[in-house]
């Protein structure tokens, strides 16, 4: 278990929504800044949707500036703050970073087929 990992992965438990967790995105230096991490992480997020996970989440040390731009950027939202979670990092805290994907989809007009799951359960239970 990741520590800060127990909100999202309880809250799953309860609701049975899949979550995932970005261990890293790593653009080579001299290719920074051309849109390359966003690339990655948009194919990220609609491969997601498109596997109905209702949440994506990371870590970021609270120092790593151009990261927290970064994901600020694509829409994540800071959670949480953990002190002196890493033990080999100077400074050790770092923030939890999380993007609802249901919001995602309305954005992006984006059927939930979760939801549409659920009406071709109801419809074909009334039959
Ligand atoms: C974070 C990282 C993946 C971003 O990759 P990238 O390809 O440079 O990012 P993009 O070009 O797609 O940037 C998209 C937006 O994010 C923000 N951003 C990215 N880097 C930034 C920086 N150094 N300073 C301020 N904003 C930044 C900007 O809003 C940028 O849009 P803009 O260039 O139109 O202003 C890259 O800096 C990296 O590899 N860092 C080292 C590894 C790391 O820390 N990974 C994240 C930890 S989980």
């Amino acid at each position: 278990m990741i520590d800060g990992q127990e909100d999202s992965e309880d809250k799953s438990k309860e609701t049975g929504n899949k979550v995932v967790y970005i261990m890293t995105i790593n653009v080579l230096k001299p290719y920074r800044r051309y849109q390359i991490g966003s690339q990655l992480l948009d194919k990220a997020i609609k491969d997601c949707t498109k596997d109905d996970v209702s949440k994506i989440y990371l870590h970021v040390l609270c120092s790593n500036h151009s990261a927290i731009e970064f994901y600020k950027n694509a829409g994540f939202i800071i959670k949480k703050k953990l002190e002196n979670y890493y033990t080999d990092l100077n400074p050790p805290d770092c923030y939890i970073f999380e993007k609802d994907l249901a919001e995602y989809k309305k954005e992006h007009s984006i059927p939930d087929s979760t939801l549409e799951k659920k009406k071709a359960v109801d419809e074909s239970n009334k039959k």
